[in-house]
């Protein structure tokens, strides 16, 4: 496919686009800064400017596409990860105003442009419990995409924000559109770095339901969504399938959510963050536990 991917050159963006490569696909990085990776084209843009949105869409992906003389192509695809990607960054109503009005415009150009894929980037955050003002519990466990999310922080509302908004486009224009609640994001080098310490201090990743997204399989779980057509609109939580903590479930339950209703029965390390929708639905085989991570050499 010849994918128009936004925010490629940050941390969860240019391991997404270095998997879509690997598949074969072709992609665009449009970002505020170059991708360095071998393969990628990079034009530079800003998703706040709709202008600029709908005319990077309609460009050359790179020189090799004006040799056969046919015009520019029509991208199959938009993955949408540009973003303020946090709270603490910048003030909070410019992380508010990057975020909504930069996926309104690139979901806008997509769907106007005739595009009929496009998968964006949600976040964990949206359950209201990773950036809530002391210790909030979630209204059940393990959290599924049935949650009614209601966060109370200006990044996590601008992502529920953003999933009404391609929720109003999937439905106008009869296409489809994804969008990854993506759990907490964890590049190969950070396994051995960032586990021990969340090992000897569970409660730091409380906030977190204890669950991690591998950057690499969350850029299979990208190319899952672009190969699967038909569904509409849909949310799907993206995580891995055991919690990122070496404590069983009995345990993190009784210490961390000890008032949650459990609503199914779960296995010892299964993953509080539910990911067996993107398992049942698009196929999603994890292939980098942090087990194998930290057993590396
Ligand atoms: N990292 C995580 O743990 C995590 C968790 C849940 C959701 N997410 C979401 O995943 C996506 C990627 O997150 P990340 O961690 O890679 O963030 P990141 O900040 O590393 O990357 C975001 C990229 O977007 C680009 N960008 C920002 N504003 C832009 C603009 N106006 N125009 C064009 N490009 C712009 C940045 O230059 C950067 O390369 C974001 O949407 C984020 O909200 C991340």
């Amino acid at each position: 496919m010849r994918i128009f991917f936004t925010g490629g050159s940050g941390k969860a963006g240019r391991h997404a686009v270095a998997y879509l490569l690997a598949q074969g696909h072709r992609v665009l990085n449009v970002d505020l800064v170059p991708l360095d990776l071998p393969g990628v084209d990079n034009l530079i843009a800003d998703i706040t400017d709709s202008g600029q949105m709908f005319n990077a869409m309609t460009s050359y992906a790179g020189f090799d596409e004006m040799e056969p003389g046919h015009g520019v192509p029509r991208f199959d695809a938009v993955v949408h990860f540009a973003a303020v990607p946090r709270i603490l960054i910048n003030p909070d109503n410019e992380t508010f105003r990057v975020n909504t009005i930069g996926t309104y415009n690139v979901i806008e150009a997509a769907a106007k442009l005739g595009i009929s894929k496009v998968v964006i980037a949600s976040s964990e955050t949206t359950y209201g419990i990773c950036f809530a003002d002391g210790i909030a519990d979630p209204d059940f466990l393990p959290l599924d995409e049935d949650y009614d999310v209601n966060p109370v922080d200006s990044y996590a509302l601008s992502k529920v924000v953003n999933e009404r908004t391609a929720r109003a486009f999937a439905k106008r224009f009869g296409i489809d559109i994804y969008a990854l609640r993506i759990g907490n994001v964890v590049e190969p080098h950070e396994y051995k770095r960032d586990f021990p310490r969340y090992f000897a201090d569970p409660g730091l990743r409380r906030r977190n339901f204890f669950c991690y997204i591998d950057a690499r399989d969350l850029g299979q779980i990208v190319d899952l969504c672009l190969a699967k057509d038909g569904l509409g609109y849909q949310v799907f939580n993206a995580g891995n399938d055991e919690n990122g903590m070496n404590l069983d479930n009995a345990e993190l339950l009784a210490r961390f959510f000890p008032n949650v209703p459990v609503t199914r029965a779960l296995s010892p390390r299964e993953a509080l963050y539910s990911n067996r929708k993107i398992r049942e639905v698009l196929g999603f085989r994890e292939a980098h536990s942090w087990r194998a991570e930290l057993a590396k050499p």
